[in-house]
């Protein structure tokens, strides 16, 4: 079976090359790799934007038809809308019941955010619980990996200590031991011994010897005994571990590798920052927008020398030029030998050529918004078989399935 990969994405703007360079370009690489679910992150959008729904309407579609513009594929991966699915919800009610207020306190986000985005008042409890709703989309689809930047890893992180927490509290249900026993019962006498005294070795000293060897016993049964079913690898896995059955998945975060692309200024690419290149720009804006970037300020003439570290366009080098091209502008730079309109031409033709593709399918899928809907549907529709089969799951471990 394929490993499980879910990421997520706020609809509050239009998408810009930040997106791209910092998440798009992974995702589409990822697709072809792991089974992948792509949501649109609409709550999580009003957790800040709880005061503008129009900027959040406005953006779903959008940023789907920027998504399969940058190439990911419904053929390969799901996509959907978070808000199309009421079981993320539930999910995070249920957990919401046990997991500790300085948990959610302590996320290093939260605090942050508050500071920074001064104008609007988050002093609310979307704002508070949007880590564990969070959890609630990534634990919601088992995911095993979770492609985020850096400044979500602490998302991550919470969700695999409210996973565990839930596996401690539920993951023994009341027929947990007649379960093993019958478990058990279906290996050779043997192996089932083997198998306790490993698991006894291991809860008392913590041996990975132990573990490993029970492991082997459960690998074992799963291949050569008839009928068992993957549950039953699960039940003994946390009998085991001594956890109980594991109902959630403690995903990992995949920490996306790919450079991040500054903006116009040099700092981190915003729209709201006004330093943003859109996906959907037009050639001419792009243009303008780079000629009209500031430079290393000691270049105030022509044959002034540089610096290409104290020039932002220099970041879009790193990103959009070979070797060769960077040596010929590095060089031309500190020897004054060309002009900043010269070095940045280069990156300029680069960006149009990114961006034609996109722009190509963008149109034909702006001119089919059905389809769009359509590709929604279909991946809604697929994930929401996933989501209920884990609420199943969670209802009957917490004593819900009356
Ligand atoms: N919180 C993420 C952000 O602000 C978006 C997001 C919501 C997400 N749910 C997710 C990302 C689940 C990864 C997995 O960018
Ligand atoms: Fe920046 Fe290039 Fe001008 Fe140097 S030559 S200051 S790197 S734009």
């Amino acid at each position: 079976m394929r490993t499980r990969v879910l990421s997520g994405m706020r609809p509050t703007g239009s998408m810009h090359l930040g997106h791209y360079h910092g998440a798009l370009k992974n995702w589409a690489k990822l697709q072809h790799e792991h089974d992948c679910f792509f949501f649109v992150a609409d709550w999580h959008a009003l957790t800040t934007h709880y005061e503008e729904r129009e900027v959040i309407e406005k953006s779903v579609y959008d940023m789907v038809v920027d998504w399969l513009a940058a190439g990911l594929d419904p053929d390969r991966c799901t996509i959907f809308i978070q808000s199309r699915l009421p079981e993320h919800a539930e999910l995070f009610t249920l957990l919401a019941m046990g997991t500790p207020l300085g948990w959610l306190e302590r996320v290093p986000t939260y605090k942050d955010q508050i500071e920074k985005l001064k104008d609007r008042d988050l002093a609310t409890y979307g704002f508070l619980g949007y880590p564990l709703l969070q959890a609630a989309d990534i634990l919601i689809y088992k995911a095993d990996f979770v492609p985020v930047g850096e400044d979500q890893s602490s998302h991550v992180e919470l969700t695999r200590e409210v996973a565990r927490r839930f596996n401690n509290l539920y993951g023994r249900g009341r027929d947990f031991e007649a379960q093993v026993a019958a478990a058990l019962a279906l290996l050779s006498k043997d192996d089932s011994r083997y198998f306790d005294k490993q698991r006894k070795a291991y809860g008392e000293t913590g041996a990975a010897e132990a573990y490993g060897r029970g492991e082997a016993i459960v690998k074992k049964a799963a291949v050569q005994v008839s009928g068992w079913t993957p549950a039953q690898t699960e039940l003994l896995m946390g009998h085991l571990k001594g956890s109980g059955r594991s109902v959630l998945v403690e995903p990992q975060v995949l920490l996306t590798e790919t450079p991040k692309l500054p903006g116009l200024d040099g700092a981190k690419m915003s729209k709201s920052y006004g330093n943003a290149i859109l996906m959907r720009e037009t050639p001419e804006t792009l243009t303008k927008k780079v000629r009209g970037m500031a430079t290393d300020p000691a270049r105030v003439r022509r044959t002034d020398p540089g610096e290409p570290d104290k020039c932002p366009v220099w970041n879009f080098h790193q990103v959009y030029s070979d070797d060769a091209t960077r040596e010929w502008a590095a060089a031309g730079c500190r020897s004054a030998g060309i002009g900043c309109l010269d070095c940045k031409q280069p990156v300029i033709d680069a960006m149009l050529r990114e961006q034609q593709p996109w722009r190509e399918r963008a149109a034909a899928l702006l001119a089919e918004p059905k389809k769009v809907q359509w590709i929604v549907e279909n991946g809604t529709e697929r994930a929401r078989t996933v989501a209920r089969q884990t609420m199943k799951d969670v209802r009957e471990a917490m004593g819900l399935a009356y």
